[in-house]
């Protein structure tokens, strides 16, 4: 028998699976993760903990947690092939192809997949969480010609990575601040690019193919992409005074206004306000940035023009600002949403595995039917 259902373009309010991961109250700007509310993660707990909570499901113990992150020390080199084989990417090519080309050669060298065994999936796991970061710092310098500085296991996971990244020692609260946004980068529900990874996880590949799958959907700027795109933006307004003009322009053209609106939040997202406050905790530390006084006035005209549709900042908005203060590049900003990400697309790997049926969803065909054939020479 066959059920004719409304086609829902973007598959808008359809849900695709059942999940205990993350939710999501977009009316009244709540995220949780294994039901702990965004905020008190942000606070009190690390990307590792959180990692190994979406994943596993629970808070570990100190031991586990111990373990966890003993791993993930051990793991973080990657094989001098896979550094050999960036280096032959080309310097211009943008880090979100570099990683998703790395993190699908993974597969390579760990070829041998066993998803019915509970070891399997935790190396899995051990391996991305371990191995995205350095790809994603070695990239940074090999593009220049620079040797990739090799992991320091004397650092915690976000200060090796900005280590690895800056070659020196992070500040503690750069360190600090960069944990925190990858904690609340993690997880967020059936998003683009998890939902990616579930289509590509429900045929039984590989966790590398999963992983490359979701790196190659959040790199669009509709999705992890946006980030990037609000610092062209604010540079592109250059000043206060050109914020409304800019803003009626986007309206009259109907061109987006980038690291705004949801699909579930029609309030401003939990995360942009920890976002805002960790820009300003970074300011006080390091300097002020003129591009903040710019996004202040953007948010204030975007929330007069667009707040009653329910368009507001969104996770991508303040971001950026804050990883500028890291001295980081903009091209790696969306890299870094990815190594955060990595921990969410594991989770919904590991949750589907358990009850796998491989997505196949239907059309409506919109075609012509028994056409003829026309030869060449009649067309
Ligand atoms: C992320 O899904 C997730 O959970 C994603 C994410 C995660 O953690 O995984 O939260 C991360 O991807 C954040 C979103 C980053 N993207 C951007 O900042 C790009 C700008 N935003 C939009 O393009 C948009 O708001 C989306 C893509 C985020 C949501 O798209 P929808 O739900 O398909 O909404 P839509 O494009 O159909 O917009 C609905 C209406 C439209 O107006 P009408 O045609 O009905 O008149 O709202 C307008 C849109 O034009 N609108 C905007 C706008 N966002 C929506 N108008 C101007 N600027 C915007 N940013």
């Amino acid at each position: 028998m066959t059920t004719v259902c409304e086609y829902k373009p973007g598959l808008e309010g359809i849900p695709v699976a059942q999940s205990s991961i993350s939710y999501v109250d977009g009316q009244k700007g709540i995220l949780e993760y294994r039901g702990i509310r965004i905020e008190e993660l942000a606070a009190k707990s690390t990307f590792l903990e959180t990692a190994y909570l979406l994943i596993w499901g629970n808070l570990p113990t100190k031991e586990e947690l111990d373990n966890f992150e003993n791993e993930i020390r051990y793991h973080r080199r990657i094989k001098y092939r896979i550094r050999d084989m960036m280096k032959c990417f080309p310097e211009t090519g943008h880090p979100m192809d570099a990683l998703q080309a790395s993190a699908a050669a993974l597969g390579l060298f760990y070829s041998k997949r066993a998803l019915d065994n509970p070891d399997y999936i935790r190396e899995a796991v051990v391996r991305l969480l371990a191995k995205i970061p350095t790809m994603v710092a070695a990239f940074k310098l090999m593009r220049k010609g620079n040797d990739p500085v090799q992991p320091n296991d004397d650092l915690d996971y976000a200060a090796n990575f900005l280590y690895m990244l800056n070659e020196r020692k992070p500040d503690p609260l750069a360190a600090k601040v960069l944990d925190i946004c990858l904690t609340l980068h993690a997880e967020h529900t059936m998003n683009a690019s998890t939902f990616s990874a579930m289509v590509t996880a429900s045929t039984l590949t590989d966790p590398y193919a999963v992983v490359a799958s979701a790196v190659g959907t959040l790199a669009g700027p509709l999705h992890g992409g946006a980030n990037e795109e609000v610092i062209d933006m604010l540079e592109e307004i250059g000043s206060i005074e050109n914020v409304r003009s800019y803003i009626d322009d986007c309206l009259k053209y109907k061109k987006k206004i980038m690291g705004f609106g949801h699909r579930v939040y029609k309030v401003k997202d939990p995360r942009a306000t920890i976002l805002q406050d960790l820009a300003e905790q970074m300011f006080e530390k390091f300097g002020h940035d003129k591009y903040y006084d710019i996004a202040l006035e953007l948010e204030r005209v975007v929330e007069e023009k667009l707040g009653h549709r329910g368009i507001y900042a969104n996770v991508d908005f303040y971001s950026g600002l804050v990883y500028r203060k890291l001295e980081i590049p903009t091209d790696l900003f969306t890299p870094i949403f990815a190594i955060a990400r990595v921990a969410g697309w594991l989770a919904h790997w590991k949750e589907q595995l358990a009850e796998n049926r491989i997505f196949r969803p239907t059309q409506i065909y919109t075609g012509f039917h028994d056409e003829p054939y026309i030869e060449i020479t009649e067309r």
